[in-house]
């Protein structure tokens, strides 16, 4: 079925629909482009996956997407309608002008204050919107938020809830786990999802949504890097990394509010997520700065890898060096030369070091101890004077280091 599954859909869409490209998809189904012929609009066409329809009865499914189809609301992308192609249930949405956050967090420039603290206001907008009407998100990832003039909204509302309120009698015994990242992404699972408790209810998109904020301050969520059986051990009995000390320009109240949200416990976390709009609209208010270097997001990592890098070019070089005095006859001294001239960029880089290390100790412990820079309209002189202090430091560490490193900025190490 999946091989021509493009060929079946555009069939049974019949001339309504003319499929253009597909997009690249999660595991959990295909999705294409196609123009909507009577209005001569894009739209997305979304088909479940075949290896998911098997188990899926999608009568049930249908419903939960019917439900979906309520939300009516600018961060939410709607559905339009909705069908089925020889047992796989498929819909179709507007094709958001844009790109997903997922797409911008890979561009590797961090997100300013003022642009996550936007982003998170649309999505918990949508989240307090469809909590409201009974709807559960659980799967808020970067990849499910896309960004479209400004403002970001959220897609495939619902989906997750319908494959797991749609599998059939005999698999319904299965855990959320057992289907792997279908239902659900392992780094963004909330302790009750994880353990497939059957009273998870929204305050697990609340976590997730903690889990979002994490991951476009620090740019990747907590606990990366790890196997999927670990990260949902971790999701279950792990503290997190405090958000400040790998973001120090985060303002305190919201590295408070990311701290709440991923609570283990769901009772304490923000129990709605209009509570997360209210404390989002009273960050907003107190402005914010551009984005922090990402050179000073590193800490002591950021010169190891420099080290590392240095410690490359140098054998590198002296190679070269080498292989030129003996295939095109340079004079014996370039070798030395070589070694020397080399010699002199590791002051530079452990200086460079210092310098980084100590910024990086300031800001976090004036992110812990005062308002940030970004949280105070008009601070006073002293806590103005750092901030400049701060700033103007950061430049010269990103110059030198960018000058010393010669790898691009990576966002955060
Ligand atoms: N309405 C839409 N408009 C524009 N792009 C979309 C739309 N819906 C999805 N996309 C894009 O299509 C791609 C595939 O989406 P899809 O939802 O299948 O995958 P995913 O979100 O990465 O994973 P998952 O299957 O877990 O949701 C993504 O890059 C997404 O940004
Ligand atoms: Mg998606």
């Amino acid at each position: 079925m999946s091989a021509n599954l493009r060929d079946q859909l555009q069939a049974t869409l019949g001339n309504a629909y003319s499929l253009e490209q597909e997009l690249g998809g999660g595991g959990m189904s295909r999705v294409f482009v196609a123009v909507e012929t009577a209005l001569g609009r894009k739209v997305v066409v979304k088909v479940l996956a075949p290896e998911l329809a098997v188990d899926v009865n999608t009568e049930r499914f249908r419903r939960e997407i019917q439900l979906a189809a309520q939300l009516q609301q600018a961060n939410i992308v709607p559905v339009h309608t909705a069908g089925e192609l020889g047992g796989l249930p498929y819909y179709t949405m507007p094709l958001v002008d844009g790109y997903s956050l997922r797409s911008r967090l890979a561009q590797g420039v961090p997100l300013s204050i003022t642009e996550i603290v936007s982003v998170l206001r649309d999505v918990a907008k949508a989240l307090a919107y469809a909590h409201e009407r009974g709807v559960v998100h659980r799967d808020i990832k970067p990849d499910n938020v896309l960004l479209s003039g400004g403002t970001a909204v959220v897609t495939d509302f619902g989906v997750a809830k319908a494959l797991s309120a749609a599998k059939r009698d005999g698999t319904r015994g299965a855990t959320l786990t057992e289907v792997g990242t279908s239902l659900g992404t392992p780094a963004y699972m909330a302790p009750e999802q994880a353990a497939a408790d059957p009273s998870a209810d929204h305050r697990a998109d609340i976590y997730a949504f903690g889990i979002l904020a994490y991951e476009l301050l620090a740019g990747q969520p907590p606990f990366h890097g790890r196997s999927p059986h670990k990260l949902l051990a971790a999701q279950m009995g792990e503290t997190p990394e405090p958000i400040s000390s790998l973001r120090p320009d985060t303002p305190p109240l919201l590295a408070e509010l990311v701290t709440k949200c991923l609570e283990k416990e769901p009772d304490k976390r923000p129990q709605s997520a209009t509570d997360l709009v209210k404390v989002l609209e009273t960050v907003t208010s107190g402005g914010g700065l551009p984005a922090m270097p990402a050179i000073l997001l590193g800490g002591r990592r950021r010169l190891g890898r420099a080290l590392l890098w240095y410690a490359l070019s140098f054998i590198a070089v002296a190679l070269i060096a080498r292989a030129a005095i003996i295939a095109i006859g340079l004079p014996d001294w370039v070798f030395p030369g070589a070694l020397v001239v080399m010699a002199l960029g590791l002051p530079v880089i452990l200086f460079t070091g210092f310098v980084h290390r100590g910024t990086h100790q300031a800001l976090t412990a004036a992110a812990l101890t005062v308002p940030s820079c970004a949280m105070v309209s008009d601070p006073p002189a002293s806590a103005r004077s750092r901030c400049m202090t701060i700033w103007g430091w950061s430049s010269v560490v990103m110059n030198f280091d960018q000058l010393n490193a010669g790898a691009p900025t990576r966002y955060p190490l």
